[in-house]
């Protein structure tokens, strides 16, 4: 078997690792059990483009399980975690091409390993495996039948490949379920987002002024925790409703040329290029800390700061110090790449069970039902998302009232009014 992983001797601490996260992923473990019952993915051939987490192994083991032949490679060159890669090799014979800080060859190298496979399912974060695929690899697009995908950015990539036709199979929307967006975009983002600013810098929020850019579920999500924390939330927003949504939360609303001179923190969670620019790190007061958890490394115009720089230097691990011309520095953290990944562990286990059963479910939906479908991007069938609610629900011993039949009757009436 073909794989690329950093170290096997790490195996046995990944699955140690593994074990624990999927403690704390009940709805994901019933659809495990019942797929190693039912087979339901029997035959297909699966790619995952995905975070290596201890999240994401719980996953492939769940899609095995199913009967899937699955190749892993990862969907960020920074948010590997080396040991979850090897025991997904040692323990699972699942092929994994990802080792953590990879370069962009290596990344794409590895994103091609898995799409020799020649797949007829993908299951994507971000995009990156389904646009290789559909410009360097062309001549295996033929082969696909349809796919996920996770992420906000993924889903706007591919909704953009729709509508120019490009896109080839239908995609699955997983990020766009319920119990996808409201729980890992707010909760997951929130608390990993926090998480992993602390372990790059051990700094204390209580009392500082944070700048959230972007106000959408990421947003919403890191600006609750951060006040949490004790910090002051400064919001940075483009779009007025969701600008006003934030003022009404409580929380400052700015222009980040203005919000740039008063933060300690910054973080743009917004899915866009160049939100914080040159001129605005050059604004900034020394020593400030800049983070994005946003998808892509692009919302932090690095050279736009590299050009107004007198020296860098790697600090401590994930904070790189910019030394600027006018005296002052900034500190970058983990490249400007999704922080709570590249410096803590990403969502916790417990909310990536939702967005997993997501996946797992319309991966099984895709193989069963999806042939009548067209190259566009779907969402999960409201069904499949009702079922993962009440399946999370019934974990966490919870019970909910249900609707008598009187209820019922007035809900489907319009001529019972005042
Ligand atoms: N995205 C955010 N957090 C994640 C995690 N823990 N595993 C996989 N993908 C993620």
């Amino acid at each position: 078997m073909e794989y690329d992983v950093k170290d096997m001797g790490l195996a046995d601490q990944g699955a140690g690792r593994i074990e624990w996260a999927t403690q704390s992923m009940p709805v994901l473990n019933r659809i495990r059990k019942r797929f190693a019952d039912e087979r339901p993915l029997a035959g297909a051939t699966l790619a995952a483009c995905l975070h290596v987490t201890t999240e994401t192994a719980a996953l492939m083991r769940t899609l095995a399980a199913g009967g899937a032949r699955v190749l892993l490679c990862a969907s960020n060159p920074l948010s590997t975690q080396d040991d979850v890669a090897a025991a997904l090799v040692k323990n699972d014979a699942i092929p994994v091409f990802a080792i953590k800080g990879e370069d962009h060859e290596t990344y794409y190298r590895h994103i091609n390993a898995v799409l020799d496979a020649k797949p007829q399912y993908t299951m994507d974060d971000g995009a990156d495996l389904v646009s290789t695929l559909h410009s360097d690899r062309s001549e295996l697009v033929g082969g696909v039948k349809g796919g996920t995908e996770e992420t906000t950015t993924g889903i706007i990539r591919l909704k953009s490949m729709a509508a120019d036709g490009a896109l080839k199979y239908p995609i699955i929307a997983v990020n766009d379920a319920r119990t996808k967006h409201f729980f890992d975009n707010r909760y997951g983002t929130g608390q990993s987002t926090i998480d992993g600013i602390i372990r790059a810098t051990n700094r204390l929020l209580a009392g500082s002024i944070f700048v959230v850019c972007g106000y959408g579920w990421c947003g919403r999500g890191l600006a609750m925790r951060a006040r949490g924390m004790g910090a002051n939330v400064i919001v940075t927003e483009v779009d007025p409703t969701a600008a006003l949504e934030a003022v009404m939360d409580g929380f400052s609303v700015m222009p980040m040329d203005e919000a740039a001179r008063a933060g300690h923190f910054f973080c743009t969670v917004t899915g866009n290029i160049n939100v914080i620019r040159k001129d605005h790190f050059a604004m900034m007061r020394d020593g400030a800390i800049v983070a994005n958890s946003g998808h892509f490394n692009v919302e932090l115009d690095l050279e736009g700061l590299a050009a107004i720089t007198r020296s860098r230097r790697v600090i401590r691990p994930f904070v790189e110090e910019y030394a600027l011309e006018n005296g002052r520095s900034v500190n970058v953290l983990g490249e400007g790449r999704l922080v709570n990944l590249a410096a803590a562990e990403g969502h916790p286990s417990s909310v990536m069970d939702m967005s997993f059963a997501n996946q797992a479910l319309g991966m099984e939906y895709l193989i069963q039902s999806g042939a009548g479908l067209e190259n566009r991007v779907y969402p999960v069938p409201e069904a499949i998302d009702r079922r993962i609610a009440q399946e999370k629900l019934a974990a966490m011993e919870v019970n909910i009232d249900r609707l008598t039949p009187e209820q019922e009757k007035y809900l489907a009436s319009w001529n019972m009014g005042t």
